[in-house]
């Protein structure tokens, strides 16, 4: 640990997300030192260290993942790249935070379970930020209330502006939708044993394997429902809520207006262009209480490995799903003892 206790932390992929959650912990979290940068672009990092009290840039991850003065990893790096960062975090003993997904591929994913049961000690967090965010917690605090019963149904809708450079319908499953399918199985505490997805090309100037408009149903453990619409190409800004139906009334993610616009015989308020603004409350909630835990020895409230590795295993049955025009069961195997 650096002075007066404080969690030396390093930071690997300084793309926009990384540069986000590198600001927040330079500006915000007292109880961090952003001491390490690491990113192909090493101008990047550079630029980004000059701003950010000067952490020292790293030629590669391996060297901050095993420097003695690098005490826990947060990894922003291209999806490909996650599961053997955060393996090699495991194996230096480290705790790492790992952005959403886990890994590209179930295999790649059970072979992080694996390493850090072999571990026997929870060293991996997942950034699924929307278990941080304050109006997904006052769903989640609603539905803990009881007051509106048992909860039945969850329903998501995911909107980005532009579809990515990937539109396919599988990587949009890992990707994107990992945060619908974490939202749902945390919301409702259960999850999810079948899922059932239908997907389109919204327009012709995408290429011919786009399936950027995605329909997901899922069957949760008991019986419970979840349903997100996933749209990459909205055109007109990004949006996310979730909505918890159950027995007595409903619970959903309202956010409160900043601005009301009145302008050509229309009154409404402006959509963010893309996710950094309307999540930033989130990834700050979450950066502070993984550091706090990594700090003082204790378990994260976020998500686990077994969380990214569950939304994984379900993105590769929707893939499949999406694929071959079928429900297609979610075998997740028994949860290991380190996750219970
Ligand atoms: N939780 C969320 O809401 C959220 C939002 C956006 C992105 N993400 C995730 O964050 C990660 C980064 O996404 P982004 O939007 O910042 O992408 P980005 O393309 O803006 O940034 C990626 C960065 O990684 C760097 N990089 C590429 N190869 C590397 C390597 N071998 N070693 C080190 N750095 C390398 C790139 O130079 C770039 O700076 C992705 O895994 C993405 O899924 C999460």
């Amino acid at each position: 640990m650096g002075e007066k206790g404080r969690v030396r932390l390093g930071v690997i992929g300084v793309g926009k997300m990384g540069e986000q959650h590198a600001r927040n912990a330079w500006l915000y979290a007292a109880q961090a030192e952003l001491v390490a940068l690491q990113d192909l672009d090493r101008g990047r990092a550079e630029r980004l260290a000059a701003e950010c009290g000067s952490p020292k840039v790293f030629g590669t991850a391996e060297s901050l993942i095993h420097s003695d003065d690098v005490d826990a990893v947060l990894i922003a790096a291209p999806d490909a790249l996650h599961a053997e960062l955060v393996l090699a975090c495991i194996k230096a003993g480290k705790c790492v935070l790992c952005e959403k997904p886990l890994a590209s591929d179930p295999k790649d994913a059970a072979r992080v379970l694996e390493a850090e049961t072999r571990a026997g000690v929870r060293l991996v967090s997942m950034g699924f930020q929307r278990r941080f965010d304050p109006y997904h917690v006052a769903v989640k605090e609603m539905a803990a209330s009881g007051r509106l019963g048992t909860p039945l149904l969850w329903k998501g809708v995911h909107r980005n502006a532009k579809a990515p450079y990937n539109s396919s319908g599988p990587f949009i499953l890992v990707n994107t939708a990992g945060h619908d399918i974490d939202s749902a199985r945390w919301l409702l505490g259960e999850d999810v044993v079948e899922v059932s997805v239908r997907g389109l090309r919204s327009s012709d100037g995408l290429p011919e394997d786009s399936r950027d408009l995605l329909i997901l149903q899922m069957l949760m453990t008991h019986d419970r429902l979840a349903t997100a619409e996933i749209y990459m190409s909205s055109d007109y800004g990004y949006e996310v809520s979730a909505e918890l139906v159950c027995q007595r009334g409903t619970a959903l993610t309202a956010q409160p207006e900043r601005l009301c616009l009145r302008a050509g015989s229309l009154r409404g308020s402006p959509v963010a262009p893309d996710w950094t603004a309307p999540f930033q409350e989130a990834y700050l909630a979450e950066l502070l209480a993984w550091v706090k835990a990594v700090g003082s020895g204790t378990a994260f409230t976020g998500a686990s490995a077994w969380d990214g590795y569950a939304a994984m295993m379900v993105s590769a049955a929707a893939s499949n799903s999406l694929l071959e025009g079928r429900s297609v069961k979610v075998g997740l195997g028994e949860r290991p003892e380190l996750y219970r």
